[in-house]
């Protein structure tokens, strides 16, 4: 038996049944972080080159692959109803369960929800291979049938850092980083696979090379991303304001990088950011921020914001908002405190109310949009180069610009996985609605 898989608790027919010569159909569902949806794609593209016909929607399917996360009780909520809605549709369907959800639930539980073997974080990098030694897969590869416009790769999991709320130290534990030489191998195959945006991940991107030889780190590994690799477009997806060093910045004189920057702030308010185990204080999170915003003006700073941590004072959470708002972040992406079993502040005392975290939570989303309004119009008028990604109507094409802004432009011509110049005109939604300009860029 591997290690951190449970025993197979049924032998279902239908997959035996299959015609010999049929590809396996695999469904890959997927919830959480980028991380999760970076090894949901290493799966997929294992099992596609072993002649898996891969879908990313739930669906009747041979078997089932679901990668769940655990970061909120809702998180939890969602895993469990993949695996039901999953065995639902596919009712003799070999399911694997794997990711934080299946590390934090005990393996009976999750079984008793319809999966036939769980696989802890630990060995998820294998779930591709375990079903293939447990179904034959007959066929030659299959190309996925839609092009791949950005691609997750990842750099980096676990993390030391122990924050007061979080559960990723128990579900994914201590950091190991991906050796250079296989980023730059994954980047180089996403990169000939079409792929126009690479996006480098990790759980604590800012830790990477700690645990590799003498001085590797990740300003290292960028330049070596940037000089080895010619893939149009590169994203960080997230970065600790103590990883925001001129020397980071100075990376981005390269204009593949795209000016975003996602850096958590959690609180803003010294007292609740001190009892979070968080390892910077409100002026040095806002002094990062200054910097990224002087270095890259253009940039879209964005956030994740946790309200009603335990304690959390009225006067805590204006602090918060304060901050948000002379931050002026890009996006707010806000979450109400949930007491994760097993972490520091599921124990602590003066746990806020339901009532109060709901308040708190619509008031911060309120903030969002204003401040996803000033940052909008600062560019309206202005030209960006957009990654289109899919169709969204008839001749409507829709896309992300470097600086995290969702685009919509007309074309008779398909757009899809191209990067063009668009004029901003006018606001639509969280976005823009442009002009193409006159297309600069080969594809
Ligand atoms: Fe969720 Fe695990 Fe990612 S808890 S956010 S899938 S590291």
């Amino acid at each position: 038996m591997i290690e951190g898989v449970t025993t197979e608790v049924v032998a279902r027919e239908d997959v035996a049944r299959r015609p010999p010569s049929a590809p396996l159909s695999v469904a890959i569902l997927t919830n959480g972080c980028k991380l999760n949806q970076a090894e949901s794609e290493a799966m997929a593209l294992e099992l596609a080159t072993a002649g898996c016909v891969v879908t990313d929607r739930a669906g009747p399917a041979d078997a089932v692959v679901i990668n769940t996360c655990a970061v909120t009780h809702v998180a939890e909520r969602k895993a469990r109803h993949l695996v039901r809605l999953a065995r639902r549709l596919s009712p003799r369907a070999r399911i694997i369960v794997t990711g934080c959800y299946a590390e934090a639930a005990t393996p009976a539980v999750v079984c008793e929800l319809g999966a036939d073997v769980v696989l802890s974080n630990g060995v998820k990098q294998r779930a591709a291979t375990i079903l293939l030694q447990n179904i034959a897969c007959h066929g030659a590869p299959v190309p996925s049938g839609r092009l791949r416009t950005r691609s997750f790769v990842k750099i980096q999991e676990g993390c030391n850092d122990v924050c007061a709320f979080c559960i990723v130290p128990q579900t994914r534990g201590r950091e190991r980083s991906v050796p250079t030489v296989e980023v730059l191998h994954r980047v180089g195959r996403a990169q000939a696979d079409g792929v126009r945006e690479v996006v480098l991940t990790g759980t604590q991107l800012g830790a990477y090379g700690r645990d590799l030889e003498e001085g590797a780190n990740l300003v290292g590994l960028m330049e070596r991303v940037l000089r080895e690799t010619s893939v149009p477009r590169i994203r960080l997806s997230s970065v600790q304001p103590q990883d925001v060093t001129p020397a980071l910045l100075g990376l981005w004189g390269d204009p593949r990088l795209c000016r975003h920057l996602h850096v958590a702030l959690q609180g803003g308010s010294d007292a609740v950011l001190s009892r979070m185990r968080r390892r910077y204080t409100a002026r040095e999170f806002a002094d990062a921020v200054d910097l990224i915003q002087r270095h890259l003006p253009d940039v879209a700073v964005t956030t994740d914001v946790l309200v009603g941590f335990p304690g959390e004072t009225d006067d805590d959470f204006a602090a918060t908002q304060r901050l948000c708002r002379e931050a002026g972040f890009a996006a707010l992406h806000v979450f109400p405190f949930s007491a994760r079993p097993g972490t520091l502040a599921a124990r602590m005392p003066d746990q806020v109310s339901a009532a109060t975290k709901r308040a708190r939570v619509r008031e911060m989303l309120t903030l969002g949009d204003e401040l996803r309004g000033r940052f909008l119009a600062r560019f309206e008028g202005s030209v960006a180069n957009v990654l289109f990604e899919r169709k969204v109507r008839e001749n409507a094409w829709e896309g992300l610009s470097g600086n995290y802004i969702r685009v919509v432009a007309r074309c008779e011509e398909s757009l899809e996985n191209r990067i063009a110049a668009v004029r901003l005109d006018r606001r639509e939604g969280r976005g823009f609605r442009g002009t193409l300009q006159p297309l600069t860029e080969a594809s």
